[in-house]
């Protein structure tokens, strides 16, 4: 396995599908799993509950990625459910450090978001603490949505920082990735892309976990 990691969006499965769709992603990375409150979010997505049922079905590690205004409530309830790496939105977390350290006591592998706008500097406190980053490389909300651009500055500085902190966390993209633009977004640094649409709206959703895979790790050899 390669050192570039696909992180298929279940946001874009069939859910009246749940068991087959997962069965497709078989050769995945991780399951990336979209917790969406309404709130923090204009759409409402998935609890608990199917979280329970992803990981009945499947044995790909699972990555919640919480974009819901309470994290610091509510992240045993994805712990306790078996995610087994959790993400929290840095726009939503009073308590940071605590949630990310108490998630990784728990044995989680513990992340944090930050949306398009969010400038990467805010990440200098808590960089040696994180096991993962995650850019959004869209609004969070909804699936099918244009590539921000810019992400690749924000890749680029994030790489920086971590250099500057002699840290590695994983790095993550989440929004618009498609075999078009993957190239690009490993060789500014991110190593686990989330893919939505670009994996379950195709016509052979595991030959295409397959292709990112390919084109993901040809270009971090190049880089
Ligand atoms: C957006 C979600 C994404 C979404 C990505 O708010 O966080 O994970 O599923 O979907 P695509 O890959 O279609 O942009
Ligand atoms: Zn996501």
């Amino acid at each position: 396995m390669g050192s570039i990691k696909i992180a298929p969006s279940v946001l874009s499965a069939d859910m009246a599908n749940l068991k087959g769709e997962l069965d497709k992603i078989a050769g995945a990375d991780y399951v990336h799993f979209d917790v969406m409150d309404g709130h923090f979010t204009g759409n409402l997505t998935f609890g608990v509950d199917i979280l329970k049922a992803v990981k009945r079905s499947t044995d790909v590690p699972v990555d919640a990625h919480l974009m819901v205004t309470n994290p610091d409530e509510t992240v045993d309830w994805y712990a306790d459910a078996g995610a087994d790496m959790i993400t929290v939105h840095y726009e939503a977390s009073t308590h940071l450090h605590r949630t990310l350290t108490h998630l990784q006591q728990r044995g989680v592998k513990a992340g944090v978001v930050l949306n398009p706008a969010t400038p990467v500097c805010v990440l200098e406190s808590i960089i040696d603490v994180v096991d993962m980053v995650l850019l959004m490389s869209v609004n969070p909300g909804f699936g099918g949505q244009s590539f921000i651009p810019g992400t690749i500055a924000k890749l680029h500085e994030l790489k920086a920082m971590c250099e500057r902190h002699d840290v590695s966390p994983l790095i993550e993209v989440d929004g618009g990735i498609s075999s078009k633009n993957i190239a690009d977004v490993v060789k500014a640094g991110a190593n686990v892309l989330v893919a939505g649409s670009a994996v379950f709206k195709s016509e052979d959703p595991a030959a295409e976990v397959a292709l990112l895979q390919k084109l993901g790790n040809e270009a971090a050899q190049e880089a």
